[in-house]
């Protein structure tokens, strides 16, 4: 059952891929409706959260910071956004927050789909997240 949704969500999600590949490759600002219908297939449990983290501190950290509120010591020139605050650039849904990983945004915030599979970007957002209720 958790495989099957898992590779349906990966379906859908080629699919919304292929059609942003034909415009930018990158999420879209101002919210990617096409994403946002993509359902997170990853319950956030325990384990979910601490794999999220671990790779959270490996590839995130440098720039999102440790709490998520952009102060890292690898920002250059573009501030990255507080991630525990309501204002999403690239839209507020899991789905949304998976393609802007997945693709990239912008020279700025690369894509991650060549480094991490889709559980663990799902991982990620669930981790994300949980950012804000701290
Ligand atoms: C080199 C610095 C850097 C790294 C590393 C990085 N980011 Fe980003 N991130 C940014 C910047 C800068 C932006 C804003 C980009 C823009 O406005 O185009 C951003 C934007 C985002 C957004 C969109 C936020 C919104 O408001 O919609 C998400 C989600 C995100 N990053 C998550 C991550 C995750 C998860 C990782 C690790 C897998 C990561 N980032 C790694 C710099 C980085």
């Amino acid at each position: 059952m958790h495989g099957r949704s898992l590779a349906i969500a990966a379906a859908i999600y080629a699919a919304v891929s292929v059609a942003a590949a034909q415009s930018s490759g990158f999420a879209k600002k101002g919210g990617n409706p096409e994403a946002a219908k993509m359902k997170n297939p990853v319950a956030a449990t325990a384990a979910s959260l601490a794999a999220g983290k671990r790779s959270y501190q490996r590839l995130c950290e440098k720039c999102h910071d440790p709490e998520g509120k952009g102060n890292g010591t690898a920002v250059t020139e573009t501030q990255p956004p507080d991630l525990t605050d309501a204002k999403w650039e690239f839209g507020s849904s899991d789905g949304e927050m998976f393609a802007a990983i997945h693709d990239g945004t912008s020279k700025d915030m690369e894509g991650y789909k060549e480094r991490m599979n889709d559980t663990e970007i799902w991982n990620v957002v669930n981790y994300v997240r949980s950012l804000r209720a701290r």
